[in-house]
């Protein structure tokens, strides 16, 4: 409940950020900010890529080059048809982060979009409300441009997947031939152990393993200890 009505009011204090962006303008001096925006997996030169559905992490790296220190209040954005950005498809959730921005100091902010949109470009603007020690409100541009949304690679998916699947395979491997190697030496123990039975304790124990009738037994599985304990009388 909470955190809906928090976003509602960042996406209205947002809306209201956008409309007056042009209203706002000159209306005090501009901060000394540089602002970029980096989106995950972007090729220097290429249209970024915005995955479809899922959360797209970009950090908004704010340069503070004044004297004073500033406030970065939020950010907000809105998606909008590449030939008219006033034809807006969507506004974007819009995060409030309260955090200050040191004099001649960068600061880095995370920004998430989520958000489905068939395979195609669009445009994307990003503002972010900045407060001077006056607290004075300026709406400064952090990313306008192209965006391209993409749908998330399944088979991608589908392959870590599999990966894990045989890695999974290959770690019951190992234990199982570490649990065979901890077992071969209390095997030999136990035959060892045999030469403290006294001779005539011993003629009891072989005859009545001999009683048994081993056909069954796969060979490798038979009982050795007779043999062994003979060779060492
Ligand atoms: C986005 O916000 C603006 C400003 O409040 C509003 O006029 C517009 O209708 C909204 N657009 C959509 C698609 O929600
Ligand atoms: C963003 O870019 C579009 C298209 O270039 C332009 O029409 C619009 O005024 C720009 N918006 C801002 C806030 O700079
Ligand atoms: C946008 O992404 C699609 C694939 O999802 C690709 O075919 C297309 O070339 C991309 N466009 C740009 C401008 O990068």
């Amino acid at each position: 409940m909470f955190g809906l009505k928090t976003t509602l009011k960042a996406i209205f204090t947002g809306a209201v950020l956008l409309a007056s962006v042009s209203a706002q303008e000159a209306a005090s001096v501009l901060p000394d900010v540089a602002i970029s925006a980096e989106f995950p997996n972007a090729i220097p030169g290429f249209t970024p890529d915005l995955i479809s559905g899922e959360p797209n992490n970009l950090k908004v790296t704010f340069r503070n080059t004044g004297k004073t220190d500033l406030k970065v209040n939020l950010i907000v954005g809105s998606v909008a048809e590449i030939g008219d950005f006033n034809n807006v498809i969507r506004n974007l959730t819009a995060y409030r982060y309260g955090t200050t921005l040191k004099a001649d100091a960068t600061l880095i902010l995370p920004y998430t979009i989520k958000m489905e949109h068939a395979s195609r470009e669009v445009g994307l603007t990003l503002m972010a409300d900045i407060l001077d020690s006056s607290k004075n409100h300026f709406p400064v541009v952090v990313y306008n441009s192209t965006v391209n949304f993409t749908e998330p690679i399944q088979s991608w998916i589908d392959l870590q997947l599999i990966f894990l699947y045989v890695l999974i395979a290959g770690i019951f491997v190992a234990i199982g031939m570490f649990v065979k190697d901890a077992m071969a030496p209390e095997v030999k123990k136990t035959v060892k152990k045999s030469p403290a039975l006294t001779a005539e304790e011993r003629k009891t124990a072989e005859e009545n393993m001999n009683v048994l009738d081993e056909s069954w037994i796969p060979e490798n599985h038979k009982p050795k200890s007779p043999k062994v304990t003979r060779r060492r009388a």
